[in-house]
């Protein structure tokens, strides 16, 4: 097992990585608040890993609240029927929420957790490659409108975060492929040296290598833990991690939330980041090819979907948490493990991205 600490003075967090965590009673109990816990997962995963969970929470006095599956189930309607299960119990504000299952469970548990009775504590156990590396570490937690991507939302840090890898292997190929997009993503912000390890690597990553998804894992948990707590609250750096997200959240939006993975939309939103970068004069054209080549690897897709025109594409990107005033900022690259936030790209360079990157 490896573990990093999430630095943030009285709330600072562990985060737990190896195989076989999920029995760990005794790295669960210790950020176990009072008597009740409440575990929020789905329909999918509760079959798999709900019953192991609750062994190693029997000292508690366990409560389950299984959502339905999926993407478009992540709002606050579904949201309040989290509060409805809570208050009928009823659980008290000392209740532990546990969040098993991907990002869509983290983000509306911790939503949840963050509202209950004006806050109550939560742990995160991440079972998707993408919460694993990324979703699950760094309290953003939010649910979407149909009008944008993750707009309802509160910073609400987990006590801890435990990663069980083995949760892994039951996970669709595509899901895993969505999970390596953030993994890409994280490089390409910090860490040129592991893109290239990704470049060597990728097909053993999708392929589920248990070494080398560990050694993913620990490599992106290691860097966000860092970034969390140097901006927790992402007034500077912790922007960088959204690099790809702005044109991901458009055609996430645009297609209506759940029709592409997120991870999916976020490769082609790198690859229009990539794209745009070299129009500005700042990578080679080499470099995208290789950021968008390792995408492909990934059995990523590497365009928007055809069906975005360019004025739907530009007014979608304006409901972005970034957007300032009306302006859209985006993260692009000056260089592979070195990105940063801008204001003042060319619209028409912008334009032409849009144009250049939909699919055929
Ligand atoms: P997800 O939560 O929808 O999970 C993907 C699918 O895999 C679902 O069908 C789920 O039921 C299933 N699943 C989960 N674990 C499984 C397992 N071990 N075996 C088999 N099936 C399993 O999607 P995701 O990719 O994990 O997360 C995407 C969400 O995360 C998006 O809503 C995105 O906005 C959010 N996100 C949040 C942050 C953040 O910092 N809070 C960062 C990135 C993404
Ligand atoms: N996933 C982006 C962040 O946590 O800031």
């Amino acid at each position: 097992m490896k573990t990093f600490e999430v630095e943030l003075g009285e709330r600072s967090y562990p985060i737990h990585i190896g195989a076989g965590l999920l029995s760990r009673a005794d790295l669960l109990a210790p950020h176990v608040a009072g008597r009740q816990v409440m575990v929020i997962t789905n329909e999918t995963v509760a079959p798999l890993y709900l019953e192991t969970l609750r062994k190693s929470l029997s000292g508690f006095d366990v409560h389950e609240c299984i959502l339905p599956d999926g993407e478009a189930h992540k709002t606050l309607s579904t949201a309040e029927k989290i509060f409805e299960a809570l208050l009928a119990v009823p659980c008290d504000r000392q209740v532990t929420l546990v969040a098993l299952g991907g990002g869509v469970i983290g983000d509306i548990t911790g939503f949840v957790a963050g509202c209950y009775q004006r806050g109550v504590p939560f742990l995160q156990v991440p079972t998707t490659l993408l919460a694993q590396v990324d979703s699950s570490v760094g309290g953003k937690t939010a649910v979407n409108s149909r009008l944008g991507k993750n707009m309802i939302g509160l910073f609400y840090q987990p006590r801890c975060v435990l990663a069980d890898t083995d949760t892994l292997s039951t996970l669709p190929a595509r899901e895993l492929a969505a999970g390596t997009a953030e993994v890409i993503k994280t490089a390409l912000i910090r860490d040129s040296s592991l893109f290239e390890w990704l470049e060597i690597n990728v097909h053993n990553l999708i392929g589920l290598d248990a070494a080398i998804v560990a050694e993913a894992v620990a490599r992106c948990c290691d860097i966000k833990a860092a970034v969390v707590a140097e901006d927790e609250r992402e007034s500077g750096v912790r922007a960088l991690l959204n690099l790809g997200h702005t044109f991901g959240h458009a055609i996430e939006t645009g297609l209506g939330h759940g029709a592409w993975l997120h991870g999916e939309a976020v490769a082609a939103g790198i690859c229009m980041a990539a794209d745009l970068s070299v129009r500005s004069g700042l990578i080679r054209e080499d470099e995208r090819a290789r950021i968008e080549a390792l995408i492909v690897a990934a059995g990523l897709p590497s365009r928007a979907p055809a069906g975005l025109s360019v004025e739907r594409f530009r007014s979608l990107m304006k409901v972005d948490k970034k957007a300032l005033g009306g302006n859209v900022r985006l993260v692009l690259l000056n260089a592979i493990g070195d990105a940063f936030v801008s204001a003042d790209f060319a619209q028409d360079l912008l334009d032409q991205t849009l144009e250049a990157m939909r699919a055929a």
